[in-house]
């Protein structure tokens, strides 16, 4: 196949090259550094230091004598985009490219703003550049579990069958979410949904929960080839954070009562469903959603898990409750289905207690680069 990867640099569009790439794929990677420039502008870079997408490019090659071409440059150009479309003709494109962060969408209006942009002219592109270069394309959308908020019923894959007065209709599963990036996430799908039905393009769409770690089997080849580490409020997972905070002996910041219960997936799971994704693609003129987790954790129990891995290896790890910065429930109902994946073929990672020492080992490597100011940047939803 040949893929696009749109969002090539991210902590998770990096590892998804290599990924395709090691698999014989032809892989097109695209970004526009616009988390590398974030991350300086808000002072909170990843951890482990990233080389350019060129040259992290020539260290796969060099490793491997596998080629990823790569083009910087901003999906929400629309010209640049399609002459990327033109130039490749991609059998698929997987998109990335966004403003990832629920606290960075809640900074101010002009960061509010950028989010809207950003992320909704992103997707109007690539369903045009489609449209036009190859309606056959296959468009895989990374989502997000944060669409469906935390509604007091069970959460169904995407869709849901409503019996109103007697009539039968199935619809999206209704969304309710908790910050303006989520919300961009939602007319994302909305507005994959009117092309889909308007002009039968083909598109997945991922819902994934927060990712955690840092290992792929590509990934792990070299030290150079790892993807961001972010640990900060802003663009930090909850799992990266806890175990940075822990290697750092500061206390884990559990956000209000920490009942909060989310999906999570390890990295390495990622990489499978958006592989599996791919090769096993939607059929034509087709909405597919998936929702991509492997398991469920509350935040308390994650942070009691990173306490006893971390006691365990010598880190005296301390627990806090902080006022939640955030407007979410913190005690709630929360049954997701999610068999789609595991019936494409997805074999989970579970988070083990030696997947967590492992990640402890990392992070324990960079315990020199941690910026204690990057944990708390006083970002409140209200
Ligand atoms: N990491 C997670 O836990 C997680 C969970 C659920 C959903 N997601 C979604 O997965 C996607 C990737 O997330 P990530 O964690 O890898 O984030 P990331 O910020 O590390 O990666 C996104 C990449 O896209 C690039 N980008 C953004 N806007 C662009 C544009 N207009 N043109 C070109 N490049 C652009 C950024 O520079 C960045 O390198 C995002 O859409 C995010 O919403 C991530």
């Amino acid at each position: 196949m040949k893929v696009l990867i749109l969002g090539a640099d991210g902590y998770l569009g990096w590892p998804t090259c290599l990924y395709f790439s090691q698999r014989d794929h032809e892989v097109i990677g695209v970004d526009n550094y616009f988390r590398r420039n974030a991350a300086i502008e808000l002072d909170c870079e990843s951890l482990i230091p990233a080389a350019n997408l060129h040259q992290r490019s020539k260290i796969w090659e060099e490793i491997t004598g596998r080629k990823i071409k790569v083009h910087i440059g901003d999906v929400t150009n629309y010209e640049f985009l399609l002459s990327i479309f033109r130039e490749y003709n991609p059998d698929a494109v997987i998109h990335y490219a966004e403003q990832p962060s629920a606290p960075y969408s809640m900074i101010n209006r002009d960061k509010a703003a950028f989010t809207l942009q950003n992320n909704l002219i992103s997707t109007l592109n690539i369903v045009y550049a489609v449209k036009e270069a190859n309606p056959e394309c296959h468009i895989i959308k990374i989502g997000t579990m944060g669409e469906y908020g935390t509604p007091n019923i069970d959460i169904e894959e995407g869709w849901l069958e409503i019996e109103h007065k007697g009539r039968k209709d199935k619809f999206l599963f209704p969304r309710q979410t908790g910050s303006l990036y989520h919300t961009t996430k939602i007319q994302d799908t909305d507005m994959l949904w009117f092309y889909v039905r308007t002009w039968g393009i083909t598109v997945t769409d991922l819902m994934q929960g927060p990712v955690y770690g840092l290992s792929t089997d590509e990934c792990d080849l070299d030290p150079r080839l790892m993807p961001f580490f972010h640990y900060d409020e802003i663009f930090g997972t909850v799992l990266n954070r806890f175990v940075v905070q822990a290697v750092a002996g500061y206390p884990l910041t559990v956000y209000g009562k920490g009942n909060q219960t989310r999906g999570f997936l390890n990295l390495k799971d990622t990489m499978q469903c958006v592989y599996l994704s791919a090769t096993q693609p939607a059929e034509r003129g087709q909405l597919r959603i998936f929702n991509q987790l492997t398991e469920l954790f509350s935040v308390n129990q994650l942070a009691n898990k990173v306490k006893q891995i971390g006691d365990k290896l010598g880190y005296n790890v301390k627990v806090e409750q902080i006022e939640n910065p955030r407007v979410e429930k913190e005690e709630h109902y929360y049954n997701i289905a999610y068999s789609g994946l595991l019936d494409l073929g997805l074999k989970p990672h579970y988070l083990t207690d030696e997947i967590l020492e492992s990640f402890f080992a990392i992070a324990d490597n960079y315990k020199n680069c941690i910026n204690r100011n990057a944990f708390l940047k006083g970002i409140k939803w209200k």
